[in-house]
């Protein structure tokens, strides 16, 4: 059989790694798919010197490649929302099958992308979008696809991960932590997508849609970044037997669905909390299956390419048969997509790590105890420190029992309207994760 042959859009770290993973894995690749993989063409702004394209012909217009006769899965990997539409949605018309690894572009524009994708019978594939090389998409859509899944959590960017794992082990500052992972090609064009929660907002969105079969609705995700987080919070929270770490939590309740990407401390014990780096790792509860997790580079030009090449011989494999058996988009049938509303975060529910700063006096743990007691929150463990040398205010650090969000931010509220606490309390979500 002749080879498929595809056009590669972006010629960057993930377009290289894609270029080299395909030459280099070719027999491989092929003896998988049936056909061998040819890259026909290449859009690229400029040469990649990590990648050696050889005779393949380059163009510097992406466009090129969508109106490709000869071309049949277009692979998109310039990133970024406007361009990239543009481009997905050209090939589309043009009856070619996508890869991508643009989480922004399926996060925001993907409802829309998969419904023209239906009307012209082709395939939008996205693995790489979500945790780079880990296969994360394809297990909660076909490997869990018998299971009613409960939650899902995720430390799904990298960059954040890396930055809070060096502040915690090294005592290294934010900022200087950023520059590198910039300098190693983890972080994103914008770096606040990486550490104000944007990015990571963007793959749980993906998360959620293809683990409960909702529309993907990234607007209402609710985002937190680890910007304001200190020194002082990672270490009483190392002392209570935890680690922070900014984390995606998706969870089905009875009401709604809760999506929203925030720091949160873990149960040090737990797995999860003991990923570091800029590594990622996925937990999924599923009814049946329980607790799975999944570990692996979350960036990086072999990793990402790693999933965009599965998707590739996927589309291969699946491009002949009736476009009605194919494993759909977000893993349901298009027709079958819930409208369970997606929860805004006062009405999520989640435990609550809360630091006061109080003044020394008698009778002011007392007040904190009322004013949750009122509220019907629940303590479940307290630590009050010892007198701070440069202000004398005395650090309380509690940690509640699960409480709807609304109460918490009621009782923030009153705390901070006591005449013995100094400044604004600071509130950090806890998950037990089981
Ligand atoms: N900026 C992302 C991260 C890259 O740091 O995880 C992969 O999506």
């Amino acid at each position: 059989m002749k080879p498929v042959k595809v056009g590669i859009c972006g010629l960057g770290t993930v377009g290289g790694g894609t270029f080299n993973v395909l030459k280099r894995n070719a027999e491989e690749i092929a003896r998988r798919a049936g056909r061998g993989i040819e890259v026909a063409q290449i859009a690229a702004r400029r040469p990649n010197p990590k990648c050696e394209t050889g005779a393949t012909p380059i163009t510097a217009d992406i466009f090129d490649v969508a109106n490709n006769p000869e071309i049949e899965v277009v692979i998109e990997l310039i990133g970024g929302y406007t361009l990239a539409h543009e481009l997905v949605l050209k090939a589309i018309e043009n009856g070619k099958h996508v890869v991508t690894a643009n989480k922004a572009l399926i996060a925001v524009h993907g409802n829309e992308i998969f419904a023209k994708a239906r009307e012209k019978g082709v395939i939008v594939a996205f693995e790489a979008a979500v945790a780079g090389g880990i296969p994360v998409i394809k297990a909660i859509r076909e490997g869990l696809a018998g299971n009613r899944i409960n939650w899902l959590a995720g430390i799904i960017n990298g960059t954040g991960n890396f930055i809070l794992t060096e502040m915690r082990e090294k005592g290294r500052a934010f900022a200087d932590v950023l520059k590198e992972a910039q300098a190693l090609g983890y972080a994103e064009a914008d770096p606040t997508f990486d550490v104000e929660g944007i990015d990571a907002a963007h793959k749980l969105t993906i998360l959620a849609s293809i683990a409960f079969g909702i529309p993907l609705q990234f607007d209402k995700a609710y985002t937190e970044g680890i910007s304001q987080l200190t020194s002082a919070d990672v270490n009483y929270a190392e002392a209570l037997g935890y680690r922070i770490k900014h984390l995606g939590v998706a969870r089905r309740t009875e009401v709604g669905i809760e999506l929203r990407v925030h720091p949160t401390l873990i149960p040090a014990d737990r797995l999860i909390a003991n990923v570091n780096g800029v590594m990622n790792a996925v937990m999924v509860n599923g009814d049946a299956a329980g607790s799975t997790l999944f570990y692996g580079a979350g960036a990086g030009m072999e990793p990402t390419a790693s999933s965009v090449v599965a998707d590739l011989v996927d589309v291969v494999r699946a491009m002949t048969a009736d476009p009605t058996n194919r494993v759909p988009h977000l893993a349901f049938q298009p027709d079958s997509l819930s409208d369970h509303p997606i929860l805004p975060i006062g009405e999520c529910e989640s435990a609550y790590y809360l630091r006061i700063q109080a003044k020394d006096h008698p009778g002011v743990l007392a007040q904190v105890a009322s004013i949750l007691s009122e509220r019907g929150i629940n303590i479940e463990s307290i630590m009050q420190k010892e007198a701070e040398e440069h202000d004398g205010l005395v650090p309380v650090i509690l940690v509640t029992h699960r409480v709807v969000e609304a109460r918490i931010d009621d009782a923030i509220a009153a705390l901070e309207g006591l005449a013995d606490v100094v400044g604004k309390v600071v509130r950090i979500r806890v998950e037990q994760l089981v």
